[in-house]
C-alpha cells in the first residue's frame, strides 16, 4: 500500500525525511514531494501548508501524481472538548468543514447541491484502524520508556471522535463556542483534516487523521501552540508516523 502522508507544518513532518529509503525528491508547484520506502512500504511525504486549500491540493497532486492508496495526516490540533488534555492524542472517526454554512438556502429546497451535500465525511474502518493502532503502539512505547528524547511523564490519553476542520485558528470562547452549538460532537479544531477527507472522498481513497492537543482553542491558544510546536511535537509526530509503517 503507497501512503501519503502530509503535515501542515514542517516541524510535525519533516524528521521522518531521513527514514525514507530510496529517497527521490519531486518538485510540484510551491512543493516537494518526498517519495521511497520506509520498512519496504511505498509512501510520498508532502508538507502542505496551512488551510483548507492547501491541504486539498496537496492531497489531489498525491492521488493523481503519485498514485497513492491512502492519505494519512498527522499534526496538531485545539481541544473543543474538556476531557482533551495538551499532549493528547485524536484519531478521527468523521471529519466536519465547520466553517462551510449553507444554512439560508433552507434544506436546498429545490435546489440540487452538487457533489455534497453535508460536509462532513466519516473514516473508513480500516483506515481508522491502522491509524489507532499506530497511536496505540506510540503509547504502549512511551509505557515502555522507549524513547529517551520523550519527556517520560508524557503519557496521553487516545480519544476517537470527530475532529473540526475550518480556516481560522480558534483562539477564543467565543470562537469555540461557535463551533460547539452547530457541531457539539466535535473534540477537537484544525484547519485541514475536513479538505483532505473530502479529497479523499472524491476520488474513492481511504484517510486517516491523527492530531495532537497543542491548546485549547481559547485566549491562551496562540502561546501554548507555539510552546508545543517548538519543544515537543516533531518528536512526537515522527514516533507515530514511523509507527504507521511497520
Ligand atoms: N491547530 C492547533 N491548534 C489550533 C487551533 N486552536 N485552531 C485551529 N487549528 C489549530
Amino acid at each position: 500500500m503507497k501512503t501519503g502522508l502530509i503535515g501542515a507544518m514542517r516541524e510535525e513532518i519533516q524528521l521522518l525525511e531521513h527514514d525514507i529509503e530510496n529517497l527521490e525528491i519531486h518538485e510540484h508547484g510551491v512543493r516537494k514531494f518526498y517519495e521511497g520506502t520506509i520498512g519496504g512500504n511505498e509512501v510520498v511525504m508532502c508538507l502542505s501548508g496551512w488551510g483548507k486549500v492547501a491541504a486539498a491540493s496537496t492531497a489531489t497532486s498525491l492521488i493523481n501524481l503519485f498514485n497513492v492508496d491512502q492519505l494519512v495526516f498527522i499534526g496538531m490540533a485545539g481541544s473543543l472538548n474538556l476531557n482533551l488534555s495538551i499532549g493528547d492524542i485524536v484519531v478521527a472517526d468523521q471529519l466536519v468543514q465547520h466553517d462551510v454554512d449553507l444554512s439560508k438556502l433552507d434544506g436546498f429546497g429545490t435546489l440540487k447541491p452538487p457533489f455534497h451535500k453535508k460536509f462532513r465525511f466519516q473514516v473508513r474502518a480500516g483506515a481508522q484502524r491502522r491509524a489507532l493502532e499506530a497511536v496505540k503502539q506510540f503509547v504502549y512505547n512511551l509505557h515502555d520508556k522507549k524513547y529517551p528524547g520523550i519527556n517520560p511523564e508524557y503519557l496521553p490519553k487516545i480519544h476517537i471522535g470527530g475532529i473540526g476542520t475550518g480556516d481560522q485558528f480558534i483562539a477564543s470562547h467565543k470562537g469555540k463556542e461557535r463551533i460547539h452549538e452547530h457541531f457539539p460532537q466535535l473534540l477537537c479544531t484544525e484547519m485541514e483534516g475536513g479538505a483532505i477527507a473530502q479529497v479523499a472522498e472524491d476520488y474513492g481513497v481511504p484517510c486517516s487523521v491523527i492530531r495532537i492537543i497543542s491548546d485549547n482553542a481559547d485566549e491562551e491558544a496562540h502561546n501554548s501552540f507555539e510552546r508545543f510546536l517548538f519543544e515537543d511535537i516533531s518528536k512526537i509526530s515522527v514516533e507515530i508516523a514511523r509507527l504507521m509503517f511497520v
